[in-house]
C-alpha cells in the first residue's frame, strides 16, 4: 500500500497497560505480521498494514538518527531499544519503548507502553527535538555523532545501554 497522508494532530493515544505491540517485517522492512494490539493501536486494519512499509506510521517528530541506530544495529545481527513516537491513522500519537531485533527472513518488534513518562518530557522529547535541528542544520551523520557522543559523556558504552537504563533504571529523575 502506499503511504497515506496523515495529518498529525496534538492527540494522544493511550497504549494498554500490560499489552505488546508486536509487528515483523522483512529484509526491507516492509510489514509481514501486526498483532491486535497493534492493529487496534495504529488504527488501521491489517490488510492496510500487513503489505505496506513500516515507515507507514512513522511521526514526523522522530528524528532520521533513531532508524539510522535502528537499522545499523538489527542489520549488523544487533537487537536495538528505542523511544518512538508514532502515528495513527487518525492522526493522534502514542508512544511506546521498542525491542527491535533480527528473526528468520526479517525482523520483530515487540513495543510496551512508556512506563517512565517524566523521561520522555525531561529527555527524550528535548533530545529528539536537538537531533532533527542538528539533521536539518548539519546533517544526519553529524546528529549520530552529537547522540553517540552524548551517550559515552553520561558513561555509557553504547546507545543501547542508555535507553534500556532509562526505561529500566530511573536515570531520567523523578518518579
Ligand atoms: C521490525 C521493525 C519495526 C519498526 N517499527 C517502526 C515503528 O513502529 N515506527 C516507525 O516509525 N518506524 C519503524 N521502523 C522503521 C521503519 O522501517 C523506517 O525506517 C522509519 O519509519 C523511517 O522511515 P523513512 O526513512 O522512510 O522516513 C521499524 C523497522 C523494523 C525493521
Amino acid at each position: 500500500m502506499k503511504k497515506p497522508t496523515v495529518q498529525p494532530k496534538n492527540v494522544e493515544r493511550q497504549v494498554p497497560q500490560g499489552g505488546l505491540l508486536v509487528s515483523k517485517t522483512d529484509l526491507r522492512g516492509v510489514i509481514t505480521y501486526a498483532n491486535p494490539v497493534f492493529i487496534e493501536v495504529s488504527g488501521y486494519s491489517e490488510e492496510e498494514l500487513v503489505g505496506s512499509p513500516h515507515n507507514i506510521v512513522r511521526h514526523p517528530d522522530m528524528p532520521r538518527t533513531i532508524f539510522k541506530i535502528l537499522w545499523d544495529h538489527i542489520q549488523s545481527g544487533d537487537e536495538v531499544f528505542a523511544y518512538v513516537k508514532n502515528l495513527a491513522k487518525d492522526g493522534s500519537y502514542y508512544w511506546v519503548f521498542a525491542h527491535v531485533y533480527p528473526v528468520s527472513g526479517g525482523y520483530q518488534s515487540d513495543r510496551k507502553a512508556v512506563e517512565k513518562r517524566e523521561v520522555l518530557s525531561s529527555v527524550i522529547e528535548p533530545l529528539y527535538r536537538k537531533l532533527r535541528e542538528i539533521e536539518s542544520s548539519l546533517g544526519l551523520e553529524k546528529a549520530v555523532e552529537y547522540l553517540n557522543n552524548l551517550v559515552r559523556e553520561k558513561g555509557f558504552s553504547e546507545y543501547n545501554e542508555f535507553i534500556f537504563k532509562l526505561e529500566f533504571n530511573n536515570l531520567g529523575g523523578g518518579q
